[in-house]
């Protein structure tokens, strides 16, 4: 059976004040916030809470409390306008940046176990690009439990959303959003475990889906991490911001990808080279190895490149904690301890961690404002606001972590942003109002797309295709590139989207067709390789994370704005939104760019 008919699948529907997708701790900070705000709240996922990405974030999570040293909110302002390389939103960095102590003193007070020092405050690391006094010292801003972090704020996130009663669909599939005349009106999703459909009507819907770090080969991020979101915007017609920007984080453990947290150099770990050379020291007199993940990760590149990687092939660096001694590293570091171990073989206390730069993050997204609306440009409004959608966490594009994110950034955008769309949705959804009902057809369209992949007859595998699509990602839109490796790989990555028309599935079942959800997910992880190596094909100049060796300098008069990119019919097209050149308060003023000086 291939023609499609509604009446083949069970629909079920159903209907609330606020949908969040995702269940990482962007979407369950929003979801107990709505929650408790009075709002009837569902939250879909298609992993158990406690196994959302957001578990395996290790470092920690930046706020200048001043528990370890002076420090400043707008000191971290400055770092991270700065480590964005000024392509950040300076009015949402301002506002991330001030709540981050409130943040974590919240999660502290909902039952977060972090580390701690002799006086019983809460312990702070250094971490990378993170000054104090706007560049003079190096600062500890990023509050860690132990390298188990994300671990901890995940699980007393979801303690509180059960708490506050918010309604979970587990291993619930999102499909796609339910639009109508430019509005968001609900989502539509699959049971996995029975393959029901459930439509969701809601006054907003909340995308807090995550990355899709797995467009590469070799990732830090859980083999979930499919940016299913992401796709979701590009199918309904939005653009996705700055996608260009993607986050190599300089230790991935060699062979394994499993990330090593940038907290072990922040603990005094360092990085040599097959001459034993602290090479660092020459890139970045000043901030070394604790220099922002961009400039790390290209200069272990470029140490690789020219010849002094360690190992057999020359291919990788190595990260020293041994001196740091066994007392230490089972204290702050056990995690990763045991990681090296696992992944590599090695005893960290005895010998150092063969790590090499891995896809850990991505900058761009949903483009949102700092209340977590989604925005786009409509005429004149450079942030026209799309009625009832709204995108939070690493799905959304903020934009404060511009063209490159500072470690430990990204705990605090989560529970900020998560936060910061509970707030809105309060101010903005009534619930005394009926949630007005989807369209009959509702989802009709989605329902066929899927059925067609159900019973998908061609002659390439899922494996194959993303395979493919993987190692396209990896050497044509890497570290470094140039035009001629963008434009390759923009030729390759269009032919191998246009290959999936001939994919062919195995299984025809509902039932935890892994199959299906494997193919789904490889659509979603095609369109966004789609755009962002056109993003990056198009961006002639280097910033941040984009480093065109060809255009080797940033170039503000011509390229300080953020990429605006759709995916329509197959075709990728290329706008632009200005940076926010302002800030949020009349308190701070907007920090004008600077060259950089590691
Ligand atoms: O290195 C780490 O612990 C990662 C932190 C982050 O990406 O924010």
């Amino acid at each position: 059976m291939s023609e499609f008919n509604i009446a083949d699948y069970t629909v079920v529907d159903h209907s609330y004040d606020v949908i969040v997708v995702g269940a990482g701790g962007a979407g369950l900070r929003a979801t107990f916030g709505m929650a408790s705000a009075g709002l009837s709240t569902a939250c879909i996922t298609k992993v158990f809470p406690t196994r959302s990405h957001t578990v395996a974030a290790q470092g920690g999570m930046s706020a200048a409390l001043s528990n370890m040293g002076d420090d400043h909110w707008t000191y971290h302002m400055y770092d991270t306008v700065k480590g964005s390389d000024w392509l950040g939103d300076q009015d949402a960095i301002e506002y991330m940046c001030r709540n981050a102590a409130a943040a974590v003193y919240e999660l502290e007070h909902y039952g977060v176990p972090f580390s701690r020092t002799n006086e019983g405050k809460i312990y702070q690391r250094a971490f990378g690009g993170m000054t104090t006094n706007f560049g003079e010292g190096q600062a500890q801003r990023t509050c860690a439990a132990a390298d188990r972090t994300g671990h901890a704020i995940l699980h007393t996130l979801y303690q509180q959303a059960l708490k506050h009663d918010a309604t979970f669909y587990i291993e619930y599939f999102a499909l796609d959003l339910i639009m109508e005349d430019g509005e968001c009106r609900g989502v539509i999703a699959m049971d996995m475990a029975t393959g029901v459909i459930h439509r969701f009507a809601a006054k907003t819907v909340v995308l807090a889906t995550g990355g899709y770090g797995r467009a590469y080969f070799s990732a830090t991020s859980a083999h979930t991490c499919t940016g299913d979101g992401n796709a979701m915007a590009l199918r309904a017609g939005l653009p996705l911001q700055d996608m260009e920007f993607v986050q190599f984080h300089p230790t991935g453990i060699y062979g394994a990808g499993c990330l090593i947290t940038e907290g072990a150099r922040g603990e005094g770990g360092y990085l040599t080279n097959s001459d034993g050379e602290r090479f660092m020291e020459r890139y970045a007199p000043n901030a070394k190895d604790l220099a922002s993940r961009d400039v790390v990760s290209r200069s272990m590149t470029m140490e690789i490149r020219d010849g002094r990687g360690v190992g057999a092939e020359g291919d990788h660096i190595h990260l020293h904690l041994e001196h740091l001694g066994a007392d230490l590293l089972d204290e702050r570091l056990p995690g990763i301890s045991e990681s090296a171990k696992i992944f590599a073989g090695v005893d960290v206390t005895k010998e150092p961690i063969p790590v090499i730069p891995t896809v850990h993050y991505n900058m761009g997204g949903i483009p949102t404002n700092y209340h977590g609306e989604v925005v786009v440009k409509k005429g004149k409004n450079n942030d026209s606001i799309v009625p009832g959608l709204m995108a939070i966490g690493e799905a959304a594009c903020v934009s404060v972590h511009g063209a490159n994110r500072l470690g430990s950034n990204s705990l605090l955008d989560l529970v900020v942003f998560g936060r910061a769309a509970a707030l809105r949705a309060k101010e903005t959804i009534n619930p005394e109002t009926p949630t007005p009902s989807l369209p009959k057809n509702a989802g009709e369209a989605t329902l066929e797309r899927m059925n067609k992949l159900r019973y998908a007859t061609g002659s390439r595998t899922t494996a194959e295709i993303r395979l493919e699509m993987q190692k396209i990602m990896q050497s044509n839109c890497a570290v470094f590139r140039t035009d001629e490796s963008l434009k390759e790989g923009l030729e390759k990555i269009t032919a191998t989207a246009k290959s999936f028309s001939d994919v062919g599935l195995k299984d025809r079942g509902l039932i935890w067709n892994t199959d299906l959800i494997e193919t789904l997910e490889l659509e979603n992880l095609l369109s966004q390789a789609e755009v962002t190596v056109a993003s990056a094909e198009n961006r002639k100049e280097s910033r941040g994370a984009h480093a065109q060796e060809d255009h080797p300098d940033r170039d503000d008069v011509k390229w300080m704005k953020h990429t605006m990119a759709t995916h329509i019919n197959g075709k990728v097209k290329i706008s632009y939104r200005p940076v926010h050149d302002f800030t949020m308060t009349e308190e701070v003023e907007y920090i004008k760019p600077k060259p950089r000086v590691y």
